[in-house]
């Protein structure tokens, strides 16, 4: 080789390496609030909730109007978000894992963090996993990518926390969660460092594990994906000292302040490290409110029923994404959804989504173009979808059509009757239709008798709904593997009698 052609390689490689420094792959931090509604945050309209950090994080970003998750209940929207794919590709339904679950989200599905990874990305989750345990640990985080893992890998009303104490510290919480299983373990790793875990110290442990990672990330220069699946603010709602009583709400509004207050100290950490400019933050929650816990519940404000339904309240979600001097602050009424992250944030650091069939579409055109979106429609399932009955409702531009509606226990004691578990499944021919953007509420039906004009649309609509369903292929029920109490996580594996020995 000659020298001009060494020199030529060498200003090649030398600009090279200079575009790859200066666009460094950018940070992601995923936060996931639980059975949090559309109506719960102060910049969604709550006149009570004090959630100064997430409000500023939607002041200073992008606040969704229209952001959906796949399911109305916890585990098979995790899959989801995780995977841009439904759940029932994944096998997560019906319904939810338990902590004694033989299944869980299948190694073969390819997640957020093991799309990162490749790339050099350091990735964690802190919170609640909720997609499997499993035999030795087979299903937990560290297994799908994650670098390390802090948290109670499933909901921790699944285990005996009636001791659990709310405002003022020395009472008890409202209401009971199960028993004649293991007490709630914290788990580090896939070592339990806590069982049962100190419920009223959990949040400053999650902000002191995120604050060091993302100093330790930004000391080595390494790219990062946080993914924080919060426990707040599912039941039983409760915070620790320094949110407790601090909020209008009472336990639910203590259990959200204290989760606000996580995402402050993270955004803080972001920005003394210096790589706030490099971070994108997005914010979501994985189902509607459990409103059979009525007032100390959540909020769907005025969408109509909440967890457990196919009705808006129980999968259109708050969505907020934030990064600093790259996305303009507004509102945006896209259609987008949980599916949408994964392909997004592959797009933003520069690789391809996984070759499995996807069902998220990159939102960056919302994001940084305010628009338009790439999703065309949205399906909802049940907390059980089957072959048999496939998806209740299609979203397809400002319309929905209800196919087949029911209640939840989730959402009993509304003054909607509509909601409850005695309203029983109900097939609608022709399906039920709403003009969400006229009316969000799901109050007056469009019947085509009296608007020839929307014909079409139902049509179209059966169409898209006929061609997803014969592109589904249903994946094995992992829930459906049931449970086994031998594999519920104890710190004391051959103690006796279980479950009440696991205790360290
Ligand atoms: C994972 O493996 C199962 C069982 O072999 C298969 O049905 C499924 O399609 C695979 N999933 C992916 C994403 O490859
Ligand atoms: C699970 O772990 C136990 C204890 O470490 C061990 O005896 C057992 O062989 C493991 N089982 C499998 C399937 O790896
Ligand atoms: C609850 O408190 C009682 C009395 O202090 C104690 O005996 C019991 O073990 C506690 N239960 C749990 C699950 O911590
Ligand atoms: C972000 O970048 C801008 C300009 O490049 C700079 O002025 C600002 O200080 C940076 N902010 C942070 C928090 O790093
Ligand atoms: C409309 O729907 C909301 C939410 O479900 C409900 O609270 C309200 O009572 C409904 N209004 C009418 C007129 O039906």
């Amino acid at each position: 080789m000659g020298l001009p052609l060494v020199l030529d390689f060498l200003a090649i490689f030398m600009c090279l390496s200079v575009r790859r420094v200066s666009s460094s792959p950018p940070n992601f931090i995923l936060l996931f609030a639980d059975d949090l509604g559309f109506g719960d945050l102060g910049c969604y309209g709550h006149p009570n909730s004090l959630t100064p950090n997430l409000d500023k994080l939607a002041a200073k970003g992008l606040r969704f109007t229209d952001f959906y998750v796949t399911s109305p209940v916890c585990s098979p929207s995790r899959a989801s978000i995780l995977t841009g794919r439904y759940q029932t590709r994944s096998g997560i339904y019906p319904g939810v894992l338990y902590p004694g679950s033989r299944g869980g989200l299948p190694l073969n599905e390819t997640t957020i963090a093991e799309v990162l990874k490749p790339l050099g990305y350091n990735t964690a989750i802190m919170g609640k996993w909720h997609l499997g345990v499993g035999l030795n640990g087979t299903y937990l985080p560290t297994r799908q990518g994650f670098d390390s893992y802090l948290g109670i890998p499933y909901s921790h009303d699944m285990g005996p926390c009636h001791n659990l104490t709310c405002f003022p510290p020395d009472v008890k919480c409202f209401g009971f969660c199960d028993r004649g299983v293991v007490t709630v373990p914290l788990m580090h790793n896939e070592v339990i460092i806590q069982q049962p875990v100190d419920f009223l110290n959990l949040e400053t442990a999650y902000s002191n594990f995120a604050t060091t990672f993302i100093r330790d990330s930004a000391q080595k220069g390494q790219p990062f994906f946080l993914y924080y699946p919060s426990h707040h603010t599912h039941y039983p709602q409760f915070a620790g000292p320094r949110a407790a009583g601090k909020s209008r709400r009472g336990p639910f509004g203590d259990a959200l302040l204290e989760l606000d207050s996580t995402v402050g100290h993270i955004v803080h950490t972001l920005k003394e490290t210096g790589v706030l400019n490099n971070t994108l933050i997005f914010f979501t929650a994985d189902n509607g409110p459990e409103l059979m816990r009525m007032s100390r519940g959540g909020n769907a404000g005025l969408m109509k029923c909440g967890k457990g339904t196919t009705y808006e309240g129980g999968m259109r979600e708050p969505a907020i994404a934030y990064w600093h001097d790259r996305i303009t602050p507004g509102v945006t009424h896209e259609l987008a959804s949980s599916l949408d992250i994964l392909p997004t944030f592959a797009m933003l650091a520069g690789t391809r989504p996984p070759k499995a069939a996807l069902d998220g579409v990159d939102m960056s055109s919302i994001l940084f173009q305010g628009g338009p979106s790439q999703r065309e429609a949205m399906f909802y399932y049940p907390t059980d979808p089957s072959e048999k009955y496939g998806v209740f409702a299609v979203r397809l531009g400002k319309y929905k059509a209800h196919f087949y509606t029911r209640g939840a226990t989730h959402s009993d004691t509304t003054p909607d009757h509509d909601c409850h578990m005695t309203a029983f499944l109900k097939e609608h021919d022709p399906p039920l239709l709403f003009d969400l953007e006229a009316d969000p509420s799901e109050n007056y039906s469009l019947s085509p008798d009296e608007h020839p004009e929307v014909e079409w649309v139902l049509q179209r609509m059966q169409r898209l709904r006929d061609d997803f369903q014969a592109s589904m292929v249903f994946g094995e029920s992992q829930v459906g593997r049931g449970s086994d109490p031998a594999l519920e996580p104890c710190c004391t594996p051959s103690c006796n009698p279980k479950p009440d020995c696991c205790r360290c």
